[in-house]
């Protein structure tokens, strides 16, 4: 029997929705009752085993919607084609999620770090995600507020490292301290608006990402760096993400998420 379909529900824009985090927080929103767009710079439309592709055969199971977009994040003179491109299929954009980023290509000590490295992650760590915002948040504040009271909303993927120092990684720190105050001013910008702004801040989560250093943080983890005794998950950062969406922090805009397993407490 052919599957009823639902109405649409309200629309969330996920970057970096391929893998990893995005594809947790896409599919955490998907269970919200969202249609996801999920932007990512792997777009391979015959590869249904990963990335958007297998993203969007596990949304479908879940009865639910996701429209793979390709797209640079860091190439701002293409926002305007991402962003359109959720907005031809959804008619709105309701939630933005700014998640894709990327770590060092090697691990060096600051006094080493390449200005090409450095550009490249503030490129896309904290300059994309900017004028991403910039872009979606100026739409929202055009759209017709929602029926249901839904307010709009912006996350933002930042990192414990936007104030915790790692040296062998001194550009990723920097691009995701910028990210932290990009989240911050368009809290402060865009509240009379109604528009509501969150920085979620995960720890050490198990993704492709950190695959390269499991040993290292496996042995941290143990000796009781992370309080809460365990990697995070790519869905601990994905229900956060959806508590946002669905308004459970309402009158919280501006607040600062950790989803660390309490990397963030000070310890004696
Ligand atoms: N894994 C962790 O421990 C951890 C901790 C703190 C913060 N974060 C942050 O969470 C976010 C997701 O991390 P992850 O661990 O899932 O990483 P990941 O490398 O597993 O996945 C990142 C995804 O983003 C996509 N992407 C990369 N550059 C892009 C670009 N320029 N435009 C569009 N898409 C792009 C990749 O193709 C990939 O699908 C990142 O911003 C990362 O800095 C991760």
């Amino acid at each position: 029997m052919p599957k009823k379909q639902r109405p649409s529900g309200p629309a969330a824009v996920v970057t970096g929705a391929g893998r990893g985090i995005g594809r947790a927080i896409a599919l955490a929103l998907i269970r919200e009752g969202f249609d996801v767009v999920g932007i990512d710079v792997v777009f391979e439309p015959e590869n249904a085993a990963q990335g958007l592709f297998e993203v969007k055969e596990a949304a479908r199971k879940l009865g639910g919607r996701f429209l793979p977009v390709a797209g640079d994040i860091a190439r701002i003179d293409d926002h305007d084609r991402m962003l359109d491109a959720a907005v031809g299929v959804c008619g709105r954009i309701d939630v933005l999620v700014n998640n894709a980023g990327v770590s060092v290509a090697k691990r060096v000590d600051v006094l080493e770090t390449s200005p090409e490295s450095y550009d490249r992650l503030v490129a896309i760590n904290a300059r994309g995600p900017f004028f991403l915002t910039q872009n979606a948040a100026r739409r929202m504040a055009a759209q017709k507020p929602r029926r249901d009271g839904l307010k709009p909303t912006i996350v933002f993927i930042t990192s414990i490292s936007a104030e915790v120092s790692s040296p062998a990684r001194a550009e990723y720190c920097v691009s995701k301290a910028a990210l932290s105050m990009t989240a911050t001013v368009f809290a402060d910008a865009l509240a009379a608006k109604g528009i509501n702004v969150y920085e979620v801040r995960p720890g050490i989560i198990a993704t492709d990402m950190t695959a390269g250093v499991k040993k290292k943080y496996d042995r941290l983890i143990a000796a009781g760096l992370v309080p809460q005794g365990r990697w995070g998950l790519p869905e601990d950062v994905g229900r956060a993400v959806a508590a946002l969406a669905r308004g459970d922090l309402g009158f919280s805009t501006g607040a600062v998420i950790e989803v660390s397993g309490g990397m963030n407490v000070r310890r004696l």
